[in-house]
């Protein structure tokens, strides 16, 4: 992870947002190369959810909303993440994430003691963080040459929202100096809030959109009047949503502004239907993962409790990713049932119901009724790191002078990758060359994203596509002036080279990238 956050930083993927004043906890932005990728993730969703399809339509709709629609939502009261302070270190966790166990030392002698709790957010390298608490535990009791008993370490590992007055009393927090420092979960609402208009006054209050989704439950209505969509039909967006996090971590994973890609799938009521449907999207969701090239090995299916569903939620199964910090969600599916526009047509008084000809004509009903909802969200920000996780190899290839030299490399796949190819001229103080590849690059960049780089050994300037994720490199060299014409072009991936005459390389890159 470290390395990847380094190489985003380094190569311009991804800054800290403010870095200057000292960066903003939960806040990023997109350098050239990150909003590049960023710009080739929301396009390749965009054309295979909605132009490639004749069942979905795209929409983009206000960040900021009538407030009325977040009551309606229930996230003014229920969008909420059950928080814990520390009293000593004025951190907060979010009680979800954070774990406690029981801790036992055993002596020598073979004699017990019980030592109270200890706790850990939820990470990869939890069950050290909860030993090293423990130790600490056990030195503050003054218990010498005894031995942490680890099986309650691992198989006593409880959620803290379940965690009892008594027990918080002896629990020692993540990052606090001593045992009960930590407070009862209570609720945090993830909205942010501001003010519309001139009148700073409390009806003015109205909210950062916490999910795109409300945007296209509000906006059903007008599409259905004005487009001639029919049951079974979707509504994309693509666009900004915003949470105050309690804990935002692992780099963009989870961020306080990021951006989704939702789709709202309405269909009929009937219980195969929403079945049918949640399999479709999930399969279809995986798929669209691998056409971007992120291995099907990497991602796995997570079925979500009932008990642990969202406020709107009959039924969720999340896509998770193998992230370098342990296996997370990337894209949640959603049953949202018919919750959203029952409760938009309560609190707006404007009907939601769909009048479906086929089913009256095939004589089924009901005929009239509100769409219920499959709902595929996913973060762009998200995938961009599950796109770069997958990409990011370390390997080793012949230098030129054929001895073996460590490489970093992007393997993007090619619809991914920031620049499609890159021009280099072999001497940049050879007219002739520099004028052919200024020519072949202005060809290129009319139809691609195109790199050209003139300063350096060529090895070098391989190197430095490849840590960009180029696909393909181009060099024109002396043959393309004097000899046949032709110039070089090296792979990537193989680091082989093939001769293409200069006037056939769109053609050659076009058949090599498919678009
Ligand atoms: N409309 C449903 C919805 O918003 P969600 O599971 O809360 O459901 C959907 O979010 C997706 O949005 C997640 O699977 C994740 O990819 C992304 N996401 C959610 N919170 C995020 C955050 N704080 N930072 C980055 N991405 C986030």
């Amino acid at each position: 992870m470290e390395a990847i956050v380094t190489l985003c930083k380094r190569r311009g993927f991804v800054y800290q947002s403010s870095e200057i004043y000292g960066g903003y906890a939960g806040f990023f932005d997109y350098g050239p190369l990150g909003s590049e990728i960023k710009k080739n993730i929301k396009d390749a969703w965009w054309s295979a959810m909605v132009q490639v399809r004749e069942d979905v339509v795209g929409i983009d709709s206000t960040i900021i909303m009538h407030p009325e629609i977040w009551r309606a939502s229930g996230h003014v009261a229920g969008f909420s993440d059950p928080m814990v302070d520390c009293k000593e270190t004025n951190l907060r966790y979010r009680a979800d994430q954070l774990f406690y166990a029981p801790v036992k030392v055993t002596s020598e002698d073979g004699t017990t003691q019980e030592l109270g709790f200890v706790s850990a957010l939820e990470d990869v390298n939890m069950q050290a963080a909860l030993k090293k608490r423990a130790s600490t535990a056990r030195k503050a009791a003054g218990i010498k040459g005894a031995k942490v008993d680890e099986v309650l370490l691992k198989e006593g590992l409880k959620e803290f929202t379940e965690s009892t007055e008594e027990e918080r009393a002896v629990c020692w927090g993540p990052d606090a100096s001593k045992a009960g420092t930590l407070t009862e979960p209570r609720h945090f609402n993830l909205m942010f809030e501001t003010k519309v208009g001139p009148l700073a006054s409390d009806d003015a209050v109205a909210y950062l959109r916490p999910e795109t989704a409300q945007g296209i439950f509000q906006n059903y209505k007008n599409v259905v009047d004005t487009t001639r969509v029919k049951v079974p039909f979707g509504i994309a967006q693509i666009g900004k949503a915003f949470r105050n996090e309690i804990t935002p971590r692992n780099f963009i994973f989870r961020s306080r502004e990021f951006e989704q890609m939702e789709m709202e799938f309405f269909i009929d009521p009937d219980e195969e239907s929403r079945l049918k449907w949640f399999r479709y999207w999930l399969d279809w969701s995986t798929q669209w993962l691998v056409s971007i090239g992120i291995p099907a090995d990497m991602i796995s299916e997570d079925v979500h409790p009932m008990e642990k569903l969202s406020h709107y939620s009959k039924g969720t199964t999340d896509l998770m990713f193998r992230f370098p910090f342990g296996v997370q969600e990337l894209w949640g599916i959603a049953c949202r049932g018919n919750f959203d526009l029952t409760q938009h047509e309560k609190h707006s008084g404007k009907s939601m119901e769909y009048f479906d000809e086929e089913r009256k004509t095939a004589g089924k009903e009901p005929f009239k009724y509100i769409p219920s909802v499959v709902e595929p969200s996913l973060g762009v920000d998200r995938t961009f790191l599950a796109v770069m996780t997958s990409a990011y190899q370390e390997d080793e290839i012949p230098n030129d002078k054929g001895v073996p030299e460590k490489r970093l490399v992007l393997r993007f796949h090619p619809r991914i990758a920031p620049f499609k190819a890159a021009v280099f001229p072999l001497l940049k103080n050879k007219p002739e060359l520099v004028e052919k590849a200024r020519g072949l690059f202005s060809v290129l960049s009319k139809r691609w994203n195109t790199g050209y780089d003139a300063s350096g050994a060529i090895g070098r300037r391989y190197r430095r596509q490849d840590e960009i994720g180029t696909p393909y490199c181009i060099t024109v060299d002396f043959e393309a002036i004097e000899g046949d014409g032709s110039v070089t072009i090296r792979d990537r991936d193989t680091t082989e080279q093939v001769r293409v005459p200069i006037d056939e390389v769109e053609a050659w890159l076009s058949a090599k990238l498919g678009f």
